[in-house]
């Protein structure tokens, strides 16, 4: 009996020991839990607080002009560049990062917005002013950066003669050696010179329209650029032809050609007066 009470006693002491330890650990994970929720609150907290500075990094407030052009923007050019100007399938590239001279250059001579889909944006009567070119230019260069045209006279000291020698060697093969233009392949073509403003050529060569290549400022510095703009606008725009025909002023080949269709006829009909004379 007694044995048989020892072994109870023994038993009941065991199963409170349990029972004691057992309380304490479900405390001790109460205690975990508890602690961990506090700390994710704590974390949470912190995030709430420093997240709207996050956010802001992410998408700054635009100035007052850029907000300006982000109104214009979203009338006139959401449907083919996209919200946000990401671009949009099959309708218009992404303006992220082509830069305040871009979107000058496109909008001014009247290219952008683009009526229809076709090889080439055709110059054409801009639709917007001259303050609202600068507003949308203002967007996109704060969205995404890129080339900027600078202010102030941008042919200021230059040089006539260098400015021809660069237009040479790096338009003329495209624009002609009068800066006519010419066709280029698949129905493209590099444009007329002519009716370009100071702006325009400069903003042309930061950004390589089309198939024009970009000649950024270590290609062409802005001292070299403002030589090519004064050999543009200040020669070729003043050519007046001493000659008489231009012959579209395509340069050495066509006057090549011309003299000798001229000199063949002249020598064939030469030929045949001689021949009838004899
Ligand atoms: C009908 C569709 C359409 C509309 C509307 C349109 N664009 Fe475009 N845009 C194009 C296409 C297509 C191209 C690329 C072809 C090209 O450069 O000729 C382009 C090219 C451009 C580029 C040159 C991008 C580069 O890589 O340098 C700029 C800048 C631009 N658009 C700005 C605008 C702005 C600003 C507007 C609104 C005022 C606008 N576009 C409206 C279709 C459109
Ligand atoms: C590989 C051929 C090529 C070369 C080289 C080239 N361009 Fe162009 N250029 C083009 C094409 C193509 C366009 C038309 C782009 C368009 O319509 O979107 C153009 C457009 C222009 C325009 C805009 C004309 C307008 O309608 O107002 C200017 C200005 C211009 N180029 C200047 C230059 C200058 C300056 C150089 C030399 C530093 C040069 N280009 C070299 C192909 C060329």
């Amino acid at each position: 009996m007694t044995s048989d009470n020892d072994r109870r006693r023994g038993l009941l002491a065991r199963l409170r020991r349990q029972r004691s330890v057992a309380p304490s650990r479900g405390r001790r994970r109460l205690g975990a839990a508890v602690r961990l929720i506090a700390a994710l609150m704590l974390a949470g907290g912190a995030y709430a607080v420093f997240a709207p500075g996050a956010q802001a990094q992410d998408n700054p407030p635009l100035t007052g002009a850029a907000a300006e052009g982000k109104a214009l923007f979203d009338v006139s050019c959401v449907s083919c560049h996209g919200r946000n100007a990401q671009g949009v399938e099959g309708r218009g590239p992404s303006l992220i990062g082509v830069g305040a001279a871009s979107v000058e250059f496109q909008v001014s001579s009247g290219r952008m917005p683009m009526a229809r889909q076709e090889a080439q944006a055709e110059r054409k009567t801009p639709v917007f002013t001259d303050e609202q070119t600068r507003q949308l230019a203002q967007y996109i260069q704060e969205l995404g950066g890129g080339p900027e045209v600078p202010e102030g006279d941008l042919r200021a000291d230059a040089n006539l003669a260098t400015g021809g020698e660069l237009f040479r060697i790096n338009c003329s093969q495209c624009h002609a050696f009068g800066g006519g233009g010419g066709a280029l392949s698949s129905g493209k073509y590099a444009p007329s010179l002519h009716p370009a403003t100071d702006r325009q050529i400069y903003a042309a060569m930061l950004s390589g329209p089309q198939n024009m290549p970009v000649f950024g400022d270590n290609q062409i510095t802005p001292e070299q650029k403002a030589d090519i703009i004064a050999y543009i606008q200040e020669t070729l725009k003043d050519d007046r032809d001493p000659g008489g025909f231009n012959l579209g002023r395509y340069g050495p080949s066509t006057e090549g050609v011309a003299i000798f269709l001229v000199g063949i006829v002249a020598l064939v009909f030469a030929s045949l007066w001689i021949a009838g004379k004899s």
